[in-house]
């Protein structure tokens, strides 16, 4: 089973600026990864990141809906071993779906949240392949697992990414790269901080997931609540669903 230490490895993280993709690459650095490529849509974003340790990181300009950046990355980091795809968006929260015809978040939530993770994968599949293996590790949700009605258009498109996460696995398996999905419930960040849940930090998340990877584990549930989640999903997933539905 392929697994990976961040120890004395190279990892690139979308998103890197704020939330759950500034923890990975905060927490890459103090657990002695060799390079973080600290990706953003504004490279100026990353100036703080990039002040913790100008060795170590390495800013690029990246919107992952962009072919042209996307392959700018690939070419300017072909020594990465640990590909984090976290951007992510949730453009459609709260929006009942049947009382209106405008699919512009909806269609927003799949090119970042789907589209993204996989013009991501495809570009550096070669890569990590060429270095050993390592690991595509992708930021889903557990609403991708099952539905959150208050947030339907994010949690089809996590739900797609869900699917895609299990494809690239069968087919990167093959050279030794671990694919591994990562399911958090509310993360102590901008995207959730209208929700009233408890959260967690973003650095709890990142740490788990690296010493995860470091077992060589495919699914991650980084917090309490994902894995009670993943518990009632795996018990009677119908109860789940509709204790879910009740929400709204
Ligand atoms: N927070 C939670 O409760 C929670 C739970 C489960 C899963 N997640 C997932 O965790 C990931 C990170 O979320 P977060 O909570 O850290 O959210 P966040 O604080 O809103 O940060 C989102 C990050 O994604 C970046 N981004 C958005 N669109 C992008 C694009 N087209 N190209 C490149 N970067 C883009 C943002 O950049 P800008 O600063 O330029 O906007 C920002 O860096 C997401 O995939 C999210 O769905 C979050």
């Amino acid at each position: 089973m392929p697994a990976i230490a961040i120890k004395d490895s190279v990892v690139l993280i979308t998103g890197a600026n704020r939330g759950i993709g500034k923890a990975f690459a905060t927490t890459a650095l103090e657990m002695g990864a060799a390079r973080v490529y600290a990706c953003a849509r504004n490279a100026a974003a990353l100036e703080a990141l990039q002040a913790l340790d100008g060795d170590r990181v390495v800013p690029i300009e990246l919107d992952v809906t962009n072919q042209a950046q996307v392959d700018a990355a690939a070419a300017a980091a072909q020594d990465v071993q640990i590909l984090v795809n976290n951007a992510g968006i949730g453009a459609s929260l709260g929006a009942p779906v049947t009382a209106t015809t405008d699919e512009s978040g909806l269609r927003s939530e799949l090119e970042v949240n789907y589209f993204g993770i996989l013009k991501m994968s495809r570009a550096f599949a070669g890569i990590l392949g060429g270095n050993g293996g390592g690991a595509l590790i992708n930021i889903l949700s557990v609403s991708g697992l099952c539905n959150f009605p208050f947030a339907p258009g994010y949690s089809a498109s996590k739900a797609a990414s869900h699917s895609m996460t299990q494809h690239l696995r069968a087919e990167l398996g093959k050279q030794d790269t671990l694919v591994t999905g990562v399911y958090p419930g509310p993360v102590d960040t901008d995207m959730a901080r209208a929700l009233p849940f408890d959260k967690v930090s973003p650095e709890s998340v990142a740490e788990q997931v690296y010493e995860a990877i470091a077992g060589g584990a495919e699914d991650v549930f980084p917090d309490p609540y994902a894995v009670e989640f993943h518990r009632q999903l795996r018990e009677d997933a119908k109860a789940l669903e509709k204790a879910n539905a009740a929400a709204i």
